[in-house]
C-alpha cells in the first residue's frame, strides 16, 4: 500500500513539473488554439456559472473572466506556477478568488463537515485530457456537487470524424508518455455513470471538441 501511494506521489510530482514548465508559455499557446478551434467555449461555460462555483484544473485562470461578478469562485490545480499566473489574473480582474493546489482525483474540501454536495457548479476545461485518472476526477466532481447543481465541462475528446479519429491515435503514441496529453478520452460517458444527467452538449471542430452541461438530480421524495 505504501508503494502505491509512493509511487502515485511520484507520478503526481512528475507532471506537477511538466506544467510547472508549461506556465510562463500557457496562455500564448492557448491562444493560439483558442483562436483556431474553441469558438466562444470559456464565455459559454462562464454564461452556465452561479452560486459556488469549483474550477477543477484552473491553470492560469483563463476562465476567471467570464464567470458571473456574483459568483464565488475557488480553484484547483496540481501546478503552483499555473496558480500564480492565476492568482495575478484574478488580481489584475478585481476578483476575489480562492486559488489552491489540489488534485482533481481528491477534491478536498472539508470546511465545516461539509466536503460532498458543496459547490452550485463545478467546472472543468481542457483539463481532463491531462488529468491521469478521469475516471476519478468525473467522479470527485460528481461528489462535490450539490444536488441540482451543473457540471460543465470542455475539451478536445474522440473524433467523430473517422480521420482525425486515426490523427489522433498517432499523436497519442507521443502526446501520453512525453506531455500526459490524452485526445480519446470520453468525459460524456463518465458523466453519465456518475449519474449525473446531460442536459446541453455541443460537439464541434470535427467532433474533436465537446462541452457539455450536466446536472446533478435531487433525490426523490420520499427517498431514503
Ligand atoms: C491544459 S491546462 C487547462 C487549464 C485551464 N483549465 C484552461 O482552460 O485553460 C491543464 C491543467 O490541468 C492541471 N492538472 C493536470 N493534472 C491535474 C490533477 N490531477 N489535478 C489538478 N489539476 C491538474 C494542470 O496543472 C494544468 O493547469
Amino acid at each position: 500500500m505504501r508503494a502505491l501511494r509512493s509511487t502515485h506521489a511520484a507520478y503526481r510530482s512528475r507532471w506537477q513539473r511538466h506544467w510547472d514548465r508549461m506556465a510562463p508559455a500557457y496562455d500564448h499557446r492557448m491562444g493560439v488554439l483558442e483562436r483556431a478551434l474553441f469558438a466562444d467555449t470559456r464565455e459559454w461555460i462562464g454564461s452556465r456559472a452561479s452560486g459556488r462555483v469549483l474550477e477543477v484544473g484552473v491553470g492560469t485562470g483563463l476562465n476567471l473572466a467570464h464567470y458571473p461578478p456574483d459568483a464565488a469562485v475557488t480553484g484547483i490545480d496540481i501546478s503552483p506556477a499555473m496558480l500564480a499566473i492565476a492568482r495575478k489574473r484574478a488580481a489584475d480582474l478585481g476578483r476575489d478568488v480562492e486559488l489552491r493546489t489540489g488534485s482533481a482525483e481528491a477534491l478536498d474540501f472539508d470546511i465545516a463537515g461539509l466536503n460532498t454536495g458543496r459547490f452550485d457548479t463545478v467546472v472543468c476545461t481542457f483539463s481532463l485530457c491531462a488529468v491521469p485518472d478521469h475516471r476519478r476526477a468525473v467522479a470527485e466532481m460528481a461528489r462535490v456537487l450539490r444536488p441540482g447543481g451543473w457540471l460543465l465541462l470542455a475539451d478536445h475528446v474522440v473524433a467523430t470524424n473517422p480521420a482525425v479519429r486515426a490523427a489522433q491515435c498517432v499523436v497519442e503514441w507521443f502526446s501520453v508518455p512525453l506531455h500526459g496529453e490524452h485526445f480519446r478520452r470520453r468525459p460524456y460517458e463518465l458523466v453519465v455513470a456518475a449519474g449525473l444527467e446531460v442536459r446541453e452538449r455541443d460537439r464541434f471542430a470535427l467532433g474533436a471538441l465537446e462541452r457539455l452541461a450536466a446536472r446533478k438530480p435531487r433525490p426523490e421524495a420520499g427517498a431514503r
